[in-house]
């Protein structure tokens, strides 16, 4: 990566603008985006309008931009990506990549490795997911999480395509919706993997969840239900077509139902958790009854979503990447709040998969490794109480980790 900034940089253009080819596709696919963001005097024509410009709007001429100025795009990003402004040429010029060495794997099934940082791309759409993908891939990411609900696999599947990393050096997670019968679930599995690798008789995903212990508004629910589709999970992956499989927004009680029948013990529970949630153990937190100490004894690797709170509302949202507490802390490492909100996660070995498009953020949510966070700032992000869990909360209000409420 440093030899691709540094020939990148060479023929850069001056300004934090995009080539002219670039530009006229851009005009032509959102108008009114990429007017909006030329009146931006410090940010014109930045990654700030190629990244809003596809927002709903997955047109190929977007897709092509992309495609055919990744490099470009790159540059601008490292130029022009940050919310606050914009950093100077020589900023950009030194955004390194992270190698991948340098990120931790924990063991999640027999032969199977999940580097303990990763990538989501949930609300991203096809082309937005294409090119955080292909950036994050660049700086060094292995691990790379979606779903198919998240109607983006066509996207991150090119931008791995389009990478050159070989697919055996990358963990790929992907999700059915939850509450599917049998049948209904090898549909869904099929289609979840060919989204991804279109094409492809020997694909494979590194890890697929089933999404929510029920379909998402409720109506198909219930242990049997959830007994049958794991059955159907167990077969996908004796089958070859995925590595490790496991659950997502399960708690307890949904965990328990799996385990009943399971020939394969879920790998993973992917949850809400985050600083604000406190101490990962049951009852014993500030303010937490998540179950990861309970996933643990029974051999599930907890794995947190929303690591930085991303759907968490009003001041909730900024509270891990500009909040006092976060701040405070990353200022005696030099390190910024987002990054003490993800480091206080992998240093309990959970495995985090903050989302972002920005090289920058990018770059700084692999920097979690090679320094410590000692016990007392532990402790205090620990008894932090705020942002709480947003969505399901637990009993008496108090923040959970699992969607307890779901039957
Ligand atoms: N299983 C499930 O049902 C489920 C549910 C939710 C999420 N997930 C997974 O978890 C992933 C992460 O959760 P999330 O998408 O809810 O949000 P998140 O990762 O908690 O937060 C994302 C937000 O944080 C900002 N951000 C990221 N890194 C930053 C940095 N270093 N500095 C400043 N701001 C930063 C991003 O803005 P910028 O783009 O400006 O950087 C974005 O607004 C998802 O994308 C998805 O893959 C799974």
């Amino acid at each position: 990566m440093l030899l691709l900034a540094a020939t990148i940089f060479a023929w850069a253009p001056p300004a934090a603008t995009l080539p002219p080819s670039v530009m006229s596709c851009l005009e032509k696919a959102c108008p009114s985006q990429i007017a909006a963001c030329q009146a931006d005097a410090t940010c014109a024509a930045g990654i700030k309008c190629m990244l809003a410009c596809p927002t709903g709007n997955s047109s190929a001429c977007v897709d092509a931009c992309i495609k055919s100025n990744f490099d470009a795009v790159m540059l601008t990003a490292g130029l022009c990506a940050q919310s606050s402004g914009c950093l100077s040429s020589s900023a950009a010029a030194a955004v390194p990549a992270v190698s991948s060495a340098t990120v931790p794997t924990i063991t999640i099934a027999p032969g199977v490795e999940m580097p303990l940082a990763g990538l989501g791309t949930w609300q991203y759409n096809s082309s937005v997911a294409k090119a955080a993908v292909l950036s994050a891939l660049k700086l060094g990411y292995t691990h790379i999480d979606t779903a198919l609900g998240y109607d983006n696999q066509d996207g991150v599947g090119e931008a791995i395509a389009a990478s050159g990393v070989a697919r055996d050096a990358l963990f790929v997670t992907s999700k059915i919706p939850g509450g599917l019968a049998y049948h209904a679930a090898g549909g869904a599995l099929t289609t979840a993997l060919d989204q991804l690798f279109p094409g492809d008789d020997g694909a494979y995903v590194d890890l697929m969840l089933v999404h929510f212990p029920a379909s998402w508004d409720q109506k198909a629910a219930g242990k049997a239900l959830r007994q049958d589709q794991w059955r159907a999970l167990e077969a996908f992956h004796k089958g070859g077509k995925a590595r490790a499989i496991g659950v997502s927004h399960y708690c307890k009680r949904h965990i328990d139902d799996i385990l009943e029948v399971a020939t394969v013990t879920p790998a993973i529970n992917q949850v809400q958790f985050h600083v604000g949630m406190g101490a990962a153990s049951p009852g014993g937190g500030a303010n937490a009854t998540d179950d990861r100490e309970y996933d643990g004894t029974v051999g599930v690797t907890y794995q947190s979503f929303s690591p930085l709170c991303g759907p968490c509302e009003g001041s909730d949202h900024m509270e891990l990447i500009t909040g006092d507490l976060v701040t405070k802390i990353g200022k005696a490492h030099g390190k910024s709040g987002a990054q003490v909100a993800l480091k206080w996660q992998v240093q309990q070995n959970i495995p985090v998969i903050p989302k972002s498009a920005n090289p920058d953020h990018q770059r700084e949510n692999l920097d979690l490794f090679g320094w410590t966070l000692s016990d007392d700032e532990m402790r205090q992000l620990s008894a932090a109480t705020k942002p709480q869990v947003a969505g399901d909360a637990g009993p008496g209000g108090l923040a959970v980790s699992g969607d307890c409420s779901v039957p």
